[in-house]
């Protein structure tokens, strides 16, 4: 682990997490400026949160991580969830400073298990959330989407790892392939349907719609636009994929991505 100059620990990234915060950021300002005067309270939810800041590692630049973009919009409440006890103690270090007076709970556990004290600290009337998760590939299992689902008021703004696991190791022959792998891809796509990819040429279309047929039956709309991360060479990483259940977010995420990061408006 890498420490940053505060002496605490931070993430090693690529140039690609400068692309994914841009698009985070302008959907951050949207929705928590957006909504303020229908929503009273607006709640950030971070998942997969980090320790707040990250190392680019070819340029040696420190960049805030996504806990650090949030704070700097009017969101009026935090719930940050981080698995790792160092992330988490840098996190709350790097956070708290910047509450100026707003309410955060800090969560140590895994993000698929901590329902409870999720719901616990979240005012459900006059409220709504946006839940980023942002794992390292499919830690984020379809259950926990479908019990935001059920009871949550929230957008959701899905990491969805292309390039970094699916392409990957879903081609694998079967033989090639762990049990628990097997069974992650089951929690991450929320049944054995995945299994019949396998006879595809990996291409990002069909495993998106795979992906998206499950979150459009937990009543999900999915934003036109998805954000790809690429890494040096141009390759896929992962994409951004924004579900929500109310049209205006789509509205916001389509002009959350009219300017890449670049400053180039976006031809559609
Ligand atoms: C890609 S990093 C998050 C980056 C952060 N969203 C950002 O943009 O700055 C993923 C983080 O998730 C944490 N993590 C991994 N598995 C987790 C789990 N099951 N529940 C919660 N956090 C987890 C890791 O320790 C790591 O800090």
């Amino acid at each position: 682990m890498q420490l940053a100059s505060d002496g605490l620990p931070a993430m090693d990234v690529g140039a690609w997490a400068e692309n994914k915060h841009y698009y985070l950021n302008r959907y951050c300002s949207m929705f928590a400026v957006g909504t303020s005067k229908k929503w009273s309270r607006r709640y950030y939810i971070d998942l997969f949160s980090g320790p707040g800041i990250g190392i680019n590692r070819e340029t040696g630049q420190e960049s805030p991580g996504s806990p650090l973009i949030a704070l700097a919009n009017p969101f009026t409440d935090f719930i940050f969830v981080e698995a790792d006890p160092e992330n988490f103690e840098a996190l709350k270090v790097r956070t708290e400073p910047l509450l100026n007076g707003r309410h955060a709970e800090y969560i140590l556990g895994d993000a698929n298990a901590v329902f409870s004290e999720i719901v616990k600290n979240v005012q459900q009337q006059g409220s709504l959330s946006l839940i980023f998760a942002d794992p390292y590939t499919i830690q984020l299992k379809m259950r926990t989407v479908q019990w935001f689902s059920e009871n949550f008021r929230a957008d959701l703004l899905i990491h969805f790892p292309y390039g970094t696991f699916l392409q990957r190791v879903i081609p694998q022959i079967h033989t090639e392939m762990t049990e628990e792998t097997l069974m992650e891809l089951n929690e991450f796509f929320g049944g054995t349907g995945w299994q019949e990819l396998r006879a595809h040429k990996p291409n990002p279309r069909v495993y998106l719609d795979l992906y998206e047929a499950r979150l459009r039956e937990l009543g999900y709309m999915i934003g036109d636009n998805y954000p790809r991360m690429v890494n040096s060479k141009n390759a896929t990483l992962y994409y951004l994929v924004l579900a929500s259940k109310n049209e205006l977010a789509l509205k916001f995420w389509k002009i959350t991505n009219e300017i890449d990061p670049y400053g180039q408006r976006t031809l559609f």
